[in-house]
């Protein structure tokens, strides 16, 4: 059999419709509210909370507004491609599956592995975003933590283009809470769904909170100068094309701004990773994905244009823009209120990050991509991937322990661009290869609808600093290691392509 043969092989259509039969499977108990919940309950979080700030700081001023919007398109674009997916195969795994299906085994696994990169990269960002404010929070007791455990041991310097080591030695917060989540994730989704219910409802309550209130305080001539960076922002491989500068020779700008702020739309695609966990996966799952994030996009662009009309760009806090906009503003409840309804709402994006990265693993064991008495093993009394739910744990609490936050957010924002990407042209190819395939729910417009969703993702990445072309280089190339060193030989489809030569 020819090697080529089995890394283009594809998954056919009508086998994952058939697994969906199979044994091992994951309890039906999501109904689209919930899974419009767990969209937005894995959306509203750290980016919005924390990386605002300085994005609207550093990046972009005001025109932040518009980086919101131009991220947010490039999100629905692929969020209507990954709800056609999602409601033609409703199984856990999400773009790996896809992928399987219509690009073949070696894009499968790249997009596989990119996944993990996604969710478990994002849960450490988010878990960094969660001390943060944990610590704002806790600073208000007049309780501090020594410098030793408040921190990662370096920071990027982006004023000088390179990391700086600190008086940290770990991010202890961070390492908390990742070990709590852990926890609370092997021993089930049904206890996760309603906790994750209420810290939902928390965090929408603080966003219109933002909103509402903030609005009495917007002063419209903080908006002028609208572009202080300019409105474009975009490089080529570390080479800028379009727009200016900062002094570590990384691209500032309202594009730019929209690279760094795409952190805050990521978690509508996690929805469809619970599609084997949906009653009714073909309607709810699409509606899911899409009523989460229009739904967020609006109250982003609400919160950031309240945020800029409340203090001057260059005063806005880089730590907690949000939270500490209430404090500039003389109201010292508000901070408070924002700030601890800000850390129970990026808890949930933790628990829904990590979440789905055990699930990906879960599907890629059953093709025997990676071993299965280890992924795929579902916990007999809980019903969960609970073997990888705790290797993940463990990977994330170093990852949050001693990364920095700035370096740890370009990396899942370059992963999942990468990711969305290839599921905007997945669906290009099944669309000529299975025409006639059932699709419960259909992309709009095609084929403008991937086809800009493939540029405008292409464009963020481009608009992102060189060095994280190369972390997402470096981490596939070690992904190219374990596949041929495992995947490539254990593939289900490699066994079935044997049998038929
Ligand atoms: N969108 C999620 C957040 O902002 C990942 O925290």
């Amino acid at each position: 059999m020819s090697m080529s043969r089995q890394l283009f092989a594809t998954k056919p259509l009508s086998v994952l419709l058939e697994e969906l039969q199979g044994e091992q499977r994951l309890r039906r108990i999501l109904g689209p509210v919930q899974l419009s919940a767990l969209g937005i309950g894995a959306i509203i979080g750290a980016g919005i909370f924390v990386a605002t700030g300085s994005a609207a700081h550093n990046v972009a001023g005001p025109a932040l507004m518009l980086s919101y919007v131009v991220a947010g398109i490039t999100c629905i674009f692929a969020a209507l491609c990954y709800a056609e997916f999602a409601a033609m195969v409703p199984v856990a795994g999400s773009a790996y599956t896809y992928a399987y299906a219509t690009l073949g085994e070696m894009f499968a696994w790249i997009i596989g592995w990119d996944l993990i990169l996604e969710y478990a990269v994002g849960a450490a960002t988010v878990a960094n975003g969660w001390s943060g404010y944990f610590q704002s929070v806790i600073a208000k007791f007049g309780i501090q933590l020594p410098a030793a455990l408040a921190g990662p041991p370096i920071v990027y310097d982006a004023a000088h283009g390179h990391f700086v080591a600190t008086q940290g030695i770990v991010n202890l917060p961070a390492v908390i809470v990742v070990a709590v989540v852990t926890w609370v994730l092997v021993k089930g989704i049904q206890e996760s769904a309603s906790f994750n219910a209420a810290m939902v409802g928390l965090k929408v309550a603080a966003v219109f909170f933002v909103i509402l209130v903030g609005a009495f305080y917007v002063n419209p001539e903080n908006w002028h100068p609208f572009a202080p960076y300019g409105m474009s922002g975009l490089s080529f491989f570390g080479k800028p094309l379009m727009g200016q500068v900062n002094t570590g020779g990384q691209p500032v700008g309202m594009l730019a701004g929209a690279a760094i702020i795409f952190f805050a739309y990521i978690g509508f695609d996690s929805v469809s990773t619970h599609a084997e966990e949906a009653k009714n996966p073909r309607r709810d799952v699409p509606i899911g994905i899409i009523s989460s994030l229009v739904i967020c996009t609006v109250l982003y662009i609400a919160v950031v244009a309240v945020l800029t009309g409340m203090v001057p760009y260059d005063r806005i806090s880089v730590d907690a823009g949000v939270s500490d906009a209430f404090k500039q503003a003389g109201l010292p409840w508000a901070e408070f209120i924002i700030a601890a309804a800000g850390v129970a709402g990026i808890t949930s994006v933790l628990l829904v990050l990590m979440l789905s990265a055990p699930r990906v693993f879960l599907a890629m064991a059953r093709d025997g991509m990676v071993p299965k008495s280890f992924f795929g093993d579902v916990h007999p009394k809980f019903k969960t991937p609970w073997k990888s739910t705790i290797l993940i744990g463990v990977f994330v609490v170093f990852l949050a322990g001693f990364l920095p936050i700035d370096a740890l957010l370009h990396m899942t924002n370059i992963g999942t661009l990468f990711a969305f990407l290839i599921v905007c042209a997945a669906v290009l190819i099944m669309r000529r290869t299975n025409p006639d395939a059932e699709r419960p729910f259909r992309a709009p417009f095609y084929p403008v609808v991937p086809i800009l969703g493939i540029l405008s993702c292409l464009m963020l990445m481009f608009s992102l600093p060189v060095e994280n072309w190369y972390r997402l280089l470096g981490w596939l190339l070690i992904g190219f290691v374990i596949y041929f060193g495992y995947g490539y030989r254990h593939s289900a489809v490699r066994a079935h392509l044997q049998k038929e030569s």
